[in-house]
């Protein structure tokens, strides 16, 4: 009988040889959630087993472990106290907020060693947990589209102030790209990047992260914003529009959900392509393998492996100090 791809697949040294993806240590970015609590207030995140909430004193330590492990980017997530979100959300743009402090940190810490990414986004800082300012008029709830716009343009040059050199809109907002290049061009930075969620559904893999972020909506969902997961045509539209109004990297997100977006994202455009590996993909994994059903290590490096087979040039994911770890040993 013949034999097929069998053949070379026999032989440990020709499986290596012939491999075609593989995860590289520069690929992961770390995500972390800072929030704007004293030194020492630093908590875990329940439904996220291994990560943290920091707080900006705190971080700064733990961000040092993780250049040392050889973690090269970051991406921050802010978290405010109650009282210090509103119904529009201008604390995102506070000089004083806890990203802003962070961003100022890493960068007398890091300098230009690493990326810091900033995820723009109002979310963790309106009272009601949408992304962007909503008017509600009877039952019907619409987020109010200039208005969040120039938010974003806001908090992107506030970010970009502070040491970030990629901004990371993460609302899901027609014409956010352009608005967003133009703020950053018109105030002094036209060498930061922006990394544009281009197709984040409505998932609901966002759970553990709507804990770890406080920013779960007060009402209704993000379904008049975020993708149907039963859609397609429309993810090709949000890819061209991020393109053309000069978007620099594409996100898709979430990550293992979404490897058919990746590839269409890879196929449809010259820009780097990036993932999410998300709250939910991440905390999925650790409680299976928490529980004894999977192989912690095999099956984090499989999906990871897998966003990178759909296009992914980059992946954002929980796991990146362990991957990096994991990477080492082969
Ligand atoms: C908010 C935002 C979300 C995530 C990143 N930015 C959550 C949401 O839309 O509720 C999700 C990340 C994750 O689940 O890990 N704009």
């Amino acid at each position: 009988m013949t034999m097929g791809p069998e053949r070379i697949r026999r032989q440990k040294s020709l499986r290596f040889l012939l491999q075609e993806f593989a995860l590289r240590p520069s690929d992961v970015v770390l995500p972390l959630f800072i929030n704007d609590l004293p030194a020492g207030s630093s908590r875990d995140i329940t439904s996220m087993p291994g990560v943290r909430q920091w707080t900006v004193d705190d971080v700064r330590p733990f961000a040092a472990r993780a250049v040392e492990a050889g973690v090269r980017s970051f991406i921050l997530f802010g978290i405010v106290g109650k009282n210090t979100k509103t119904a529009s959300g201008e604390a995102a743009w506070d000089r004083e907020g806890p990203v802003v402090r962070a961003l100022r940190a890493f960068r007398k810490d890091f300098g230009t060693e690493v990326n810091l990414f900033a995820d723009a986004c109002f979310c963790e800082y309106t009272n009601h947990g949408h992304c962007g300012p909503i008017t509600i008029s009877g039952l019907e709830s619409r987020r109010e589209h200039a208005e969040t716009l120039v938010g974003l343009g806001k908090m992107s040059t506030e970010y970009a102030e502070a040491g970030a050199n990629v901004v990371a809109p993460s609302g899901m907002v027609d014409g956010m790209v352009r608005h967003i290049r133009g703020a950053l061009d018109a105030e002094g930075h036209p060498d930061v990047a922006i990394c544009s969620y281009s197709v984040k559904l409505a998932s609901s893999f966002y759970g553990p992260f709507r804990d770890a972020a406080e920013n779960a909506p007060e009402f209704g969902d993000r379904r008049g914003y975020q993708m149907d997961p039963g859609s397609l045509r429309e993810a090709t539209r949000e890819i061209m529009n991020d393109e053309a109004e000069g978007a620099d990297m594409l996100l898709i997100k979430p990550g293992m959900p979404c490897l058919d977006l990746i590839r269409l994202a890879r196929e449809k455009s010259a820009l780097p392509v990036g993932a999410y590996q998300v709250s939910g993909e991440y905390s999925m994994l650790k409680a299976a393998a928490q529980a004894g059903y999977l192989n912690e290590e095999a099956s984090f490096l499989e999906s990871l492996l897998a966003m990178k087979r759909a296009g992914a040039g980059f992946i954002i994911t929980y796991w990146a100090m362990e991957a990096l770890a994991a990477l080492r040993k082969v």
